[in-house]
């Protein structure tokens, strides 16, 4: 199973300060060094952790794939067109919110964001969206044009009722792939609850950031990556 690793972090460090360091792109070297399969950053509407000139630079130097975080916005698809990440993942976005709160509403929105979908396909960048693990979101998002969807794991990651969340993460997992959509996980996952989600067979990849970021305080990034993907790829 590949490794994500999220770099959003690094920014928010540096931006409470309003500094130069740390770096996003310095650190995009150091985890791929630690075998990281790709690098994710979020571009939000306010700037808040990655800036445009992160994007830029990351675009320069990432050698394994660059996963660009956005809304499915028409001004957002239109930054990925210029910056011309691997992939772009479409996210909910609102102001207000710590971090990503919850799952792209495809069923909802799904009109509205076919036209930036097939403008970013035809540019020749993948696009993946973060979807809550219900069943009906995931036949939307089949129905979009997308051949990825990233499960969202951030309610088994809460820890109420894992086991349940486990098994709608399963369940919608096995469904997209059904439907013929590469499946992706990622959000709240750490090094101690991530295992059961490596067993799910149909998951392909994970992005996995504050959790990385956070060892990485202690241990330094190179090796907390290096942690982070010996357990995701224990088992394939
Ligand atoms: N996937 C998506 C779509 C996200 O928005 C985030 C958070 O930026 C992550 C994965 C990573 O989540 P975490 O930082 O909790 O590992």
């Amino acid at each position: 199973m590949k490794l994500g690793v999220n770099l959003d972090h690094i920014g928010t460090i540096r931006e409470v300060r309003k500094a130069k360091e740390p770096d996003p792109v310095q650190a995009a070297l150091l985890a791929e060094l630690g075998g990281a399969d790709g690098i994710t950053v979020h571009l939000r509407g306010d700037k808040r952790h990655i800036k445009e000139r992160d994007v830029e630079l990351l675009r320069k130097v990432v050698k394994t794939r660059l996963n660009l975080e956005m809304a499915a916005t028409e001004q957002a698809a239109e930054l990925a067109l210029r910056f011309m990440p691997d992939q772009a993942t479409l996210v909910p976005e609102r102001r207000e919110e710590v971090t990503t709160e919850g799952g792209l509403d495809v069923i909802l929105q799904g009109e509205f964001i076919k036209p930036q979908i097939s403008n970013l396909l035809s540019a020749g960048i993948e696009v993946s969206i973060f979807v809550d693990p219900d069943p009906d979101q995931v036949r939307a998002c089949a129905k979009v044009g997308v051949r990825a969807i990233e499960i969202n794991t951030g309610k088994y990651a809460d820890g109420e009722n894992p086991e349940r969340e486990l098994e709608n993460i399963e369940k919608s997992a096995k469904l997209a792939c059904k439907l013929g959509l590469r499946v992706l996980a990622g959000h709240g996952l750490n090094y101690r609850n991530v295992t059961p989600i490596v067993r799910v067979e149909e998951i392909e990849e994970l992005n996995i950031g504050h959790s990385i970021i956070s060892r990485a305080v202690y241990v330094g990034l190179e090796r907390a990556v290096r942690e982070m993907k010996e357990l995701v790829g224990k088992y394939r």
